[in-house]
């Protein structure tokens, strides 16, 4: 048992006095003995600035700092009230639309806050010191605005204005954004469940291993452990699991076919108890040769990542091909070209890196499940559950708190199956949290090699597209096959393609389980059609803008034959980057530009319900499964709510995330939930307005029909009233309430490769102006321009953070982000330290976000899907302008500085002897 040593501490101006342990972090103590859960655990290493606080004045990552170095000191941390320069910073990352997920605002508050008290808040002073703390959701560019208008509040010059319009098309500020700015949100780790036990996995550090002997007599009877689990002691055969193929085993069984699939998992009274009990697990085993990449899992006697048999009756199940797809229209062969370009381009694997690394808590009765997961599909969780345990849809219950950043990695469910194997065991609920580094080991994106041969004329009209595309994916399916059929049933982008095949693969690999991803697909695919337009412009002397224009499809072209055509006036977008690019002005000496679009194809198929009650006070309950993890989904649905009922937004509490509760909702991927959700929800006020318009009737004693209802206000024979005031004034606080519902369902269509047609395309267009310096292959990013085609934004705020955000991570993996696979198939740089994510240096010298809005979207108001369309093209725009600056054409991703200056200067070639 460690002595405790006795702390004095002031936090937040409260006196503490605890004894802790030695070894215990500051941070573990702000969370776990002070319950102040709004420093928040990320890296662990002091890279991410999630934690951050203030010791005694100064910045401090507090899981650096342990608890006992903090004695006599006064600790500042984002739940502190009554603090000036804090609530500053916090009323101006709401106001500017600064805060998304929330999980890096906390910490990242606390810097500002710093910024401020030391009146640095010019862009130069905030971009060196808020880039200890990361922001996956990439909000930098607000924080600068942020940071001048607490400066302006702070001055007391500017009269603050009211940051709350309320209105469809206003930028109402984000829903929950306070509570993410003052560190009450609670995520997933935050959440105190009693009597949990604490999980910790024991992995290998290889890709491929059998597993020879699982020796826990070290482990078993440590102080704290109550349970090691290996596969042996699990149900036979061993469940499996996945959302598409049920081929992931819940433990590795006999063998691990990743790098980070466990093998065993403790279960302790704390989480300390945990770590120390799995370091004692020793694992017996021998490495096999593994299977990393595209080449070594097609070669003729490559080891097979999966056993046949769990595909059995699939075709390509003694292979490592999971799935293959053609999509072809018109003729190659035949087709005549004057220019024919090549070209093959690889785009790496990323992780995803959401600053909350992933969590699970299952409390598993014989008869019933409880699951707590920031999972961002909770009714596909509950289905899967449900099928695993075999129990009814209604014994499986899933509370999904908002996620700390997803895109797309929180979709399906990854150890929720064993958290609840090991609860049901101990009769207890258990939790599992997993570390930075464990998380990169669980998701990550398809890395895709594309081989392109692309046909035009003289004139720069594109002939043909003739594509290869493999997506590497990883040891399980989880929906990587998918993400390869969508990603490239669009590999021709969005022009009009007189011919064309694609064929593409998804292949199994021993690495870690690719899944969705910002984009789903598409950023690989652009990267090679885009370089390809590039490449035949240069050979042709057409600048990239025209060659654009010339074969950008117009709104009704075909893009895949015969299918969803052109949804927009994509020109315009075009149009408005280059406007904002300055594209036309002349060329300052040693730059480049580059210019690029993509599509997406938006949601296929699917349902999504929703519910409204309309209370006797005229406030409003709104019910939606979707998931809000950072994108605002919150907001947007109330603001079309309080337009319905002409209310005010504090009225209308936007309930989530609790299948219990709320209606079936699909998914929240694929930009579908304002279309989906937001339809939805339209519907559901439409069901309202009928059922006043009944109580007008009966009140007035007049037909239903003759009742007016305009702007969320029923036209009643005294005039015009608010819906909520005139619910209040008839039901008062006791009469009861009226219920609305509303959905919307996109069915399949039968044979269609994607399940159905798009319900809309999400199109960008993104421009760079760079500088390059030659001698070391730095890219300077001197102007970056993004411009969406939403329909109709919503909320324009919204919109432009989600395009900021986009187009920062769309970054990340243009410049700097790959995994770095070592010789046994491990990832060697795992974790914060030695993966880089854009920080607030990183960003470009000038960030502009465009929006074309039409209203021609099949959303509310004519809107459509946005949030992934900045980071759809981000790769091919960035290079190209490179391409113009230097001359060098690179096709492999990312273009780091070693990269670009090696393609600056190739090897000589060696004199003759
Ligand atoms: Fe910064 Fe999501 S708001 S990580």
């Amino acid at each position: 048992m460690t002595e405790g040593h006795l702390l004095r501490i002031s936090v937040n101006g409260r006196d503490h006095a605890q004894s802790v342990p030695p070894n215990l972090s500051l941070l573990d103590f702000l969370r776990d003995h002070l319950g102040l859960t709004g420093s928040k655990e990320c890296c662990a290493v002091g890279e991410c600035g999630a934690c951050t606080v203030t010791v005694n004045g100064e910045i401090v990552n507090a899981c650096l700092m342990l608890a006992v170095e903090a004695d006599g000191a006064d600790v500042v941390t984002a739940e502190a009230e009554d603090d000036a320069e804090l609530k500053l910073v916090q009323d101006a990352f709401l106001e500017t639309g600064s805060i998304q997920c929330g999980f890096c605002i906390p910490g990242m508050l606390m810097s500002a806050r710093q910024l401020l008290r030391e009146g640095q808040c010019d862009e130069t002073a905030v971009r060196e010191g808020l880039s200890g703390n990361l922001c996956r959701c990439g909000g930098y560019n607000r924080m600068f605005e942020a940071m001048r208008r607490a400066a302006q509040l702070r001055d007391a010059e500017t009269e603050k204005s009211d940051p709350s319009p309320k209105m469809v098309g206003a930028s109402a500020v984000r829903s929950g954004g306070r509570e993410r700015a003052d560190g009450s949100q609670k995520f997933l780790a935050d959440i105190e469940i009693g009597n949990v036990a604490h999980l910790k996995l024991v992995t290998l550090p290889v890709a491929r291993a059998r597993i020879d002997a699982i020796d826990v007599d070290d482990a078993v009877g440590m102080p704290g452990v109550l349970d090691i689990v290996t596969a042996a002691e699990l149900p036979q055969p061993i469940p499996r699991f996945g959302p598409v193929y049920r081929d992931r085993p819940v433990l590795a069984d006999g063998e691990t076919r990743f790098h980070g699939e466990p093998v065993a998992v403790v279960a302790a009274e704390t989480k300390e108890a945990a770590e120390s009990a799995a370091a004692r697990v020793r694992v017996a085993y021998t490495e096999l040769s593994a299977v990393c990449s595209i080449d070594d899992a097609l070669a003729p006697d490559a080891p097979l990542v999966q056993e046949p048999q769990i595909r059995a009756g699939d075709p390509h199940a003694r292979s490592n091909i999971l799935n293959q797809r053609q999509t072809a229209w018109g003729t190659i062969e035949g087709a005549d070209a004057d220019l024919v370009v090549e070209g093959t381009y690889t785009f790496p694997m990323v992780t995803h890196f959401a600053i909350e690394p992933h969590g699970f808590i299952v409390d598993a009765q014989p008869d019933r499940l409880k699951i707590w997961s920031p999972v961002q599909h909770p009714f596909l969780l509950q289905k899967i559950m449900a099928e695993l345990f075999d129990l009814p849809l209604s014994q499986v219950h899933v509370i999904a708190p908002d996620p700390g950043g997803a895109f797309g990695g929180k979709q399906n469910p990854k150890f929720e199956p064993l958290v609840a194997l090991v609860s049901r065991r101990i009769g207890r609920p258990c939790r599992l949290v997993l570390t930075l580094e464990e998380t990169f080991q669980a998701v990550r994106r398809t890395a895709t090699r594309m081989r392109m041969r692309t046909g035009f004329t003289s004139s720069g009209d594109l002939v043909f597209q003739d594509i290869e595309a493999d997506y590497l994916i990883g040891a399980y399916g989880d929906i990587a096959e998918r993400v390869m059929a969508k990603g490239s049933y669009l590999g021709c982008g969005p022009y009009r393609t007189p011919n064309a095949r694609i064929n593409a693969r998804a292949i199994l690999s021993n690495t870690t389980p690719a899944t969705a991803f910002r984009g789903f697909g598409t950023p690989q695919m652009s990267w090679a059609y885009e370089s390809q337009m590039d490449k035949a412009a240069r050979q042709l002397g057409i600048d990239g803008l025209q060659i654009r224009l010339r074969n950008l499809a117009r709104k009704g072209d075909d893009v895949v034959k015969g299918d969803f055509p052109a949804d927009g006036h994509w020109e315009q977008s075009l149009l408005k980057a280059a406007d904002l690019l300055d594209w036309e002005s002349e060329l300052p000496p040693g730059r480049g530009r580059g210019i690029a679009v993509a599509i997406k194809a938006g949601a296929t198929t699917g349902l999504s319900n929703s519910t409204i009650r309309l209370l006797a006070d005229g406030s409003i309950f709104v019910y939606a499964g979707t998931s809000d993890m950072g994108q605002g989904a919150r907001t947007i649905f109330a603001q079309l709510v309080a337009d319905a009922f002409a209310a005010p937004m504090d009225r209308i509490s936007v309930v989530m995330g609790d299948t219990s509760s709320v209606p079936f909702d699909l998914q929240t991927s694929a930009s579908r939930s304002t279309v989906f959700m937001g339809n939805a929800i339209s519907r559901a006020c439409e069901d309202l307005h009928r059922q006043v318009a009944e109580m007008v009737a009966d009140i007035h004693n007049v037909e239903v029909d003759s009742v007016v209802i305009s702007n969320g206000n029923v036209h009643l024979p005294s005039g015009p009233l608010p819906i909520h005031e005139f619910i209040k004034a008839e039901l008062g606080r006791w009469g009861g309430e009226l219920i609305g519902t509303g959905r919307m369902r996109k069915p399949n269509v039968k044979d269609h490769p994607l399940g159905g047609t798009p319900a809309f395309f999400e199109f960008n267009c993104t421009a760079f102006e760079v500088s390059v310096d030659r001698d070391t292959g730095e890219i300077e990013i001197c102007k970056h321009v993004t411009v969406g085609d939403v329909g109709k934004a919503l909320n324009p705020l919204q919109v432009e953070m989600q395009d900021e955000g986009a187009a920062i991570m769309g970054l990340g993996h243009s410049i700097m982000e790959h995994l770095v696979l070592g010789e046994h198939g491990e990832i060697r740089n795992l974790g914060a330290l030695d993966y880089r994510i854009p920080t607030t240096k990183d960003m470009p010298g000038s960030l502009k976000t465009g929006i074309v809005e039409n209203e021609d979207g099949p959303g509310p108001y004519g809107s459509k899907g946005v949030s992934e369309g900045a980071i759809l093209c981000t790769a091919p725009a960035l290079a190209a302008a490179v391409a113009q600056a230097t001359g060098a054409e690179i096709c492999d991703l990312p273009l780091t500085p070693e990269r670009v200056w090696r393609a600056l200067n190739p090897p000589r070639p060696q004199p003759q002897v």
